[in-house]
């Protein structure tokens, strides 16, 4: 089937769904969560929650065939350069498979590296790497923005059981506050510093990194500073200008994207917090997941089930918005992780081959950990005007013994989805009204209120318990997912043009705003507010 033909026919197994609620599609099917949910070892994607029958489910996955997404998957493994607009490869699946055979220049050096730098890091755990006048490094403090910064930032935080190293701090706005604030406290004397960037030439993250050394220097002197700092780049020339000693460099190659870097020394942060054991449990469950991706059945392969459901919901059901609620305090910054990793790969609006793409793209991705969500916007979720489809994580076990919190946790989870699936109807909200007391007019007046139309998508991940290979495998199953999406609207993931204009504009304007005066040229709203600020600077 023509992937023209394979789209119609998902279109029309949508229109057929359209007009059956949630409610109705359970209601015909006792057996529809154990049709629409799949297992990956402890990992249990429930899809039933979806507008998904078997035959959406059936057409869907011949648009994955008519799409090949099975052939640009492997295209991926076999490291050929699907990063067409830079000519390059994309093998983060190697990172997390140091043994296994790759096709791409330096593979041979993964391995190695990676040796390398979890050494490095067991080195300042045990205090065989400390501080030259005396003592160990009680703090890290990483510093990078995006992929040098989220992966990371996100895994420390969702592996806190597993902590037993320095405590590690993260900085990556250029906003002098966030550096200030994190070095609040700290004594560059037990302080080591990572800067971390692909590319080291990131504004932000130089900017940070001189004046962390600055920090250092006051205290420790120029020469002093020098053992307190480490690298993390592809970029080994810039690192040595900036003045980091070749023994605590730790390189990554351009074939890994910085959003999806978090395998590759940039993980250090992760590797010094938790260890390098716990950090090698992280890159086994996310190859656990590749291999699962490569050999699977369609029907089966849950990243691709995930990818299917992401296109489902953006183009056949018009869902311009995704929401991730991890009922799992730990993944606080997982939606900001994968705002990175969906937005930055799949914001595409022309495809491989430069022409305007003709479906809708990559939704915008947000959220934040539940229950805190409850309590803010699920309003807008269960009775807004749009539709929000919504992944729900959660751990059955909790690794803390603390009373019944935990089952709470769960049962607001399942909470949430039930209510919009199955929603409230007018005349169940009318006869608990009636049941109170209330009088026909109130009931009247308050119904449409406390309705709750119910048919409103998710999808739950659940799982034993966060750990850090359960962790690796969730992160490896977005990627994954990312890339079937991509692979369907044939947009190329992996690069990020259009974060660059916004850079190369504000370092023009430096100068401008650094004097207060826009460059001749300017626009009047760009020149105003370089004006406006530079006399704000003065009321104080
Ligand atoms: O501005 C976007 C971006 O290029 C991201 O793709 C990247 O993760 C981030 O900046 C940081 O880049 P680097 O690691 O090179 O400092």
């Amino acid at each position: 089937m023509s992937f023209a033909a394979a789209w119609e026919a998902a279109g029309r197994e949508a229109d057929r769904l359209k007009g059956q609620h949630l409610r109705q599609l359970f209601a015909q099917d006792p057996e529809r969560f154990a049709r629409l949910s799949r297992r990956f070892g402890d990992l249990l994607a429930d899809f039933s929650k979806e507008k998904l029958d078997a035959g959406a489910l059936k057409a869907l996955l011949a648009l994955a065939e008519a799409a090949d997404v099975a052939g640009k998957r492997e295209a991926m493994f076999r490291g050929e350069p699907i990063n067409l607009t830079e000519g390059r490869a994309v093998l983060h699946v190697a990172a997390r498979d140091p043994s296994g055979s790759y096709d791409a220049p330096g593979f041979a050096e993964v391995a190695p590296t990676l040796d390398r730098f979890l050494a490095f890091a067991e080195e300042v755990r045990s205090g065989a790497y400390a501080p030259p006048t005396g003592g160990r490094f009680t703090d890290v403090v990483n510093i990078g923005i995006g992929g040098s910064d989220l992966g990371p930032a996100m895994a420390v935080r969702a592996l806190a059981p597993y902590h037993d190293g320095p405590r590690v701090h993260f900085v990556s706005n250029v906003d002098g506050a966030h550096l200030t604030d994190a070095l609040k406290g700290l004594d560059p004397a037990h302080t080591l510093i990572l800067v971390a960037s692909k590319t080291f030439t990131t504004l932000e993250t130089m900017t940070n990194a001189r004046s962390a050394r600055d920090w250092l220097a006051a205290k420790l002197g120029e020469a002093g500073a020098g053992a307190h700092l480490a690298a993390i780049s592809t970029n080994l020339k810039e690192t040595a200008k900036f003045g980091v000693e070749d023994s605590r460099v730790f390189g990554f190659w351009d074939w890994i994207g910085g959003r999806y870097s978090v395998w590759t020394a940039i993980g250090l942060p992760l590797a010094l917090a938790v260890g390098a054991e716990n950090f090698r449990a992280f890159l086994t469950g996310a190859k656990a997941m590749d291999d699962h991706f490569r050999s699977a059945p369609p029907a089966e392969n849950l990243p691709l089930l995930m990818g299917l459901v992401g296109i489902w919901r953006r183009n056949f059901m018009e869902a311009s918005s995704v929401a991730v609620i991890p009922y799992d305090e730990r993944l606080g910054r997982l939606p900001a992780y994968l705002q990175q990793l969906t937005m930055e790969s799949n914001g595409k609006r022309v495809t491989r081959g430069g022409e305007a793409v003709k479906v809708a793209t990559c939704p915008v991705v947000w959220g934040e950990a539940g229950t805190n969500a409850q309590h803010s916007f699920f309003q807008l979720i269960h009775q807004g005007a749009d539709v929000i489809p919504v992944d729900f994580l959660a751990a059955a076990q909790a690794h803390e013994a603390l009373g019944d919190h935990h089952v709470k946790l769960l049962a607001n989870c399942f909470a949430q989805s039930q209510a919009l699936a199955f929603g409230k109807t007018p005349e169940e909200v009318a006869a608990e009204m009636r049941a109170k007391g209330l009088p026909d007019s109130e009931i009247a007046r308050l119904t449409p209120h406390r309705t709750f139309p119910g048919d409103r998508p998710s999808t739950t991940l659940l799982y034993a318990i966060l750990d850090p290979a359960r962790l690796g495998s969730l992160i490896a199953l977005y990627e994954h997912k990312t890339f079937v999406e991509a692979a369907l609207w044939d947009v190329n993931a992996f690069d990020q043009w259009g974060v660059e204009l916004g850079k190369e504009l504000a370092v023009k304007l430096l100068p401008g705003v650094e004097k207060g005066e826009a460059p001749a040229g300017a626009d009047s709203s760009t020149a105003g507010l370089v004006a406006a600020a530079a006399a704000l600077r003065e009321t104080r």
